[in-house]
């Protein structure tokens, strides 16, 4: 099919950090669980994430620094030699076919199970995630997770470090610190998950010490250029209720603001509402701005486009697309053109392995998948 070129800000270069960008699109971190059971990327993970290279930016799945981090069954990690090696085959292909990669760590906290990772979950508090959690198994209660000791807490710190060292040493341009979504960093940021009584509870001031304390390690391990953060306010994903989200994120950002960080990522952003323009204005950094496309219903017919540039005007710098790059390899190709895009074939596909849903979404030229 020939498409005939549209003229966008979402085509325009961009630089983050040492890298640059060809373009304002970013591929956002999304979970497809296609690694072995031990956390280490297969060979179809190369393949799907090349296909994809075209992106401005590719911020790679969610990845768990160490054991007790791991959330469902089949996710990556980047805590062995092992996990290093096989996303080194990951980023060999996205490099080779012209592309750009970051990582995302992701610590589950409560978000696990012991027949997942093997471990008693850890979180700030024993409150339990109020709904079934993913298992080899399928889906079972949660259990009650094992509050961190002020010990844990610092090796939990020194794990995120040293897998974003570990992230560099495979080839990834930089990592993404997991602050979002209901997951470990958040639970110390909200309120309901975060009980405790010492220097990391009660007060936002100490609730956001967590997550300070893991961006600055990750920064001073690999450069803060090479370090993102995304955060969702005032997200109820997994059972979060932040309690004071208003007053959560301007202190959040004020303690980052001078680490020098290559982004700020934030999710499901609107570009009407008054807190997202607040960060805005409060974060001098690059900003990347997730738009609600709405989870479970189509995409829209332009892949996106128009909430992309909706934001865009609403001064965020790079745009993050999760469905519609799952579901179209040529994404920025198809959006430049003004080309319709593939709708997400089938959800069941997400979770479940192997290259079918994967790998297999065509091409607009027709020309099928590339394969490496
Ligand atoms: C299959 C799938 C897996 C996802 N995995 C992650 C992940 O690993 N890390 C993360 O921060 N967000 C993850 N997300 C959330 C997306 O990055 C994005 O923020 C969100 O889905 C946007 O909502 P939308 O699909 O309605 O546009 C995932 C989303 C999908 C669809």
């Amino acid at each position: 099919m020939s498409v005939t070129p549209v003229e966008s800000p979402l085509f325009e270069p961009a630089r983050l950090g040492p890298l640059a960008l060809p373009n304002r699109l970013v591929m956002a971190p999304m979970t497809r669980s296609r690694a072995s059971a031990e956390g280490v990327p297969q060979p179809v993970m190369a393949t799907y994430y090349a296909q994809r290279a075209t992106a401005g930016l590719i911020i790679a799945e969610a990845s768990t620094p160490n054991a007790v981090g791991q959330t469902y069954p089949n996710i990556t990690a980047i805590h062995l030699p092992s996990h290093v090696d096989g996303w080194r085959r990951v980023t060999d292909a996205v490099c080779g076919a012209g592309g750009r990669m970051f990582l995302q760590i992701q610590h589950g906290g409560r978000v696990g199970h012991p027949d997942t990772s093997g471990l008693t979950p850890v979180a700030p508090s024993p409150v339990p995630l109020p709904e079934p959690v993913s298992t080899p198994s399928g889906p079972q209660e949660a259990v009650v997770p094992r509050e961190m000791t002020v010990d844990e807490i610092r090796s939990t710190v020194a794990d995120f470090a040293a897998a974003a060292r570990r992230a560099v040493d495979a080839g990834f341009a930089g990592v993404e610190v997991h602050a979002a979504n209901g997951y470990l960093l958040h639970q110390f940021l909200a309120r309901g998950t975060n009980r405790r009584t010492d220097a990391y509870g009660g007060p936002v001031a100490h609730r956001i010490r967590f997550v300070v304390e893991v961006v600055r390690a990750v920064a001073e391990a690999v450069g803060p250029e090479r370090v993102g953060v995304r955060i969702a306010p005032g997200l109820t994903v997994n059972g979060i209720e932040e309690g004071d989200t208003e007053e959560i994120y301007p202190a959040l950002l004020d303690a980052l603001a001078d680490m020098g960080l290559a982004y700020l990522h934030v999710v499901f952003a609107d570009p009407e509402q008054p807190l997202f323009r607040r960060i805005r204005t409060l974060w001098h950094g690059t900003l990347i701005a997730n738009p609600v496309l709405g989870w479970g219903r189509p995409l829209p017919a332009d892949g996106g486009r128009e909430a992309a540039e909706r934001l865009l005007a609403a001064g965020a710098d790079l745009i993050s697309l999760d469905r519609p790059f799952l579901a179209n390899p040529d994404l920025v190709e198809r959006l430049r053109g003004g080309a319709p895009v593939n709708q997400v074939r089938d959800e069941a596909l997400f979770y479940t392995g192997g290259a079918d849903g994967y790998t297999d979404y065509p091409t607009l030229d027709g020309a099928g998948p590339v394969t490496v």
